[in-house]
């Protein structure tokens, strides 16, 4: 696809690890231009949501480009009854759209309009999305995730999707779809951060039993949200000290996290509506390994001692 490196999925297919996603803070408020941006500095892989209010404007971005749908992938999420969005779409960070119990509209969706509503998201979008996921496990009728994703098994068998896989799972979820599921969901999209390893150790587990990659959403949590960074702060500085010696870049603690996420073998999904922080992002997105093992083990091992999550999705 790019010179950015993929990792490989479950149903044979690659996706570009680092995503710009449209859903939180300064990137949720201008989408086009955010978008626009990041693919033309090179990022190729664009997270959206039916709830972010921005399929249409990831269509519209991916139109104007000039640059072949097949080199830009696109995910895009299940969360709601087609055509109920609310006006006031805005995902930020810690916004209630993101807690399960503010939803609006806070109502499971029928069955019966799954089909209807991912027909929405293509016509808004374009075209199919590369990867599409269950938002949470809510959006499903209570004990009808497994008949909610043999819906998904079933556009995907014919051809209505492409790549399918899931957010905010639990291992009781996971375990509930994987029962008998003819297609394994290929993602499980999470806030996965070092301060959230030992919390997520089950899932992960269980993710890891089956091949299921994990995709990291708040990845640059521990600087941004955690209120003093926290025992990591001192070892991420360390690290983009060396780096800045041996590169003669700037490398700021945001590089060597997004490095750090990357060599989990997970997906990082960040966002910035900002054009220097997105050009910024898009030259981390085609850094080579800079870290070193140990550096790599040091992180985990340093966030595994403090549990600290910003989302409150499950
Ligand atoms: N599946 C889900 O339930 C779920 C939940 C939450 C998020 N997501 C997805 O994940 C995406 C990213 O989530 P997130 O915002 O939590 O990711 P994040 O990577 O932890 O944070 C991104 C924020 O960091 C800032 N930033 C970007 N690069 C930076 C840098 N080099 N140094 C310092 N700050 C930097 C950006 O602000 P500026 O705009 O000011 O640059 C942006 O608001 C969302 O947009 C959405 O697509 C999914």
């Amino acid at each position: 696809m790019t010179d950015i490196l993929s990792f490989k999925l479950l149903d044979g297919t690659s996706i570009p690890w680092l995503a710009c996603g449209n859903g939180s803070g300064q990137a949720n408020k201008v989408p086009v231009e955010g978008g626009m941006q990041a693919l033309a500095n090179g990022i190729r892989h664009i997270d959206t949501a039916q709830i972010y209010g921005t399929e249409e404007a990831t269509g519209q971005v991916v139109a104007a480009s000039g640059i072949p749908k097949d080199e830009i992938y696109v995910t895009s999420k299940r969360t709601y009854v087609a055509l109920s969005l609310p006006p006031d779409r805005v995902l930020t960070a810690g916004s209630p759209y993101n807690t399960v119990s503010a939803l609006p509209n806070d109502q499971p969706v029928p069955l019966d309009q799954v089909r209807a509503s991912v027909e929405e998201s293509v016509r808004r979008l374009g075209f199919v999305p590369d990867l599409f996921l269950v938002h949470n496990p809510f959006v499903a009728p209570p004990g009808q995730l497994k008949a909610l994703w043999k819906i998904f098994e079933e556009l995907k068998s014919e051809g209505k999707l492409k790549s399918i896989g899931v957010s905010n799972f639990r291992p009781q979820d996971l375990e509930a779809i994987l029962e008998d599921a003819k297609f394994k969901p290929v993602v499980n999209q999470i806030e996965y951060h070092p301060y959230t390893l030992t919390h997520l150790q089950p899932v992960l587990e269980l993710q890891a039993k089956h091949g299921i990659l994990t995709e990291s959403y708040g990845p640059l949590t521990p600087i941004l949200r955690h209120a003093t960074g926290g025992p990591l702060k001192p070892v991420l500085e360390r690290i983009a000290e060396r780096l800045i010696k041996v590169t003669g870049k700037t490398v700021d603690l945001a590089t060597v996290l997004l490095l750090w996420t990357r060599a989990q073998g997970a997906v990082a999904v960040t966002a910035s509506g900002n054009a220097d922080r997105i050009k910024a992002l898009a030259d981390v997105s085609r850094l080579p390994d800079l870290l070193e093992p140990g550096e790599v083990e040091e992180i985990t091992r340093v966030g595994k001692t403090v549990h600290f999550r910003h989302y409150v999705c499950v």
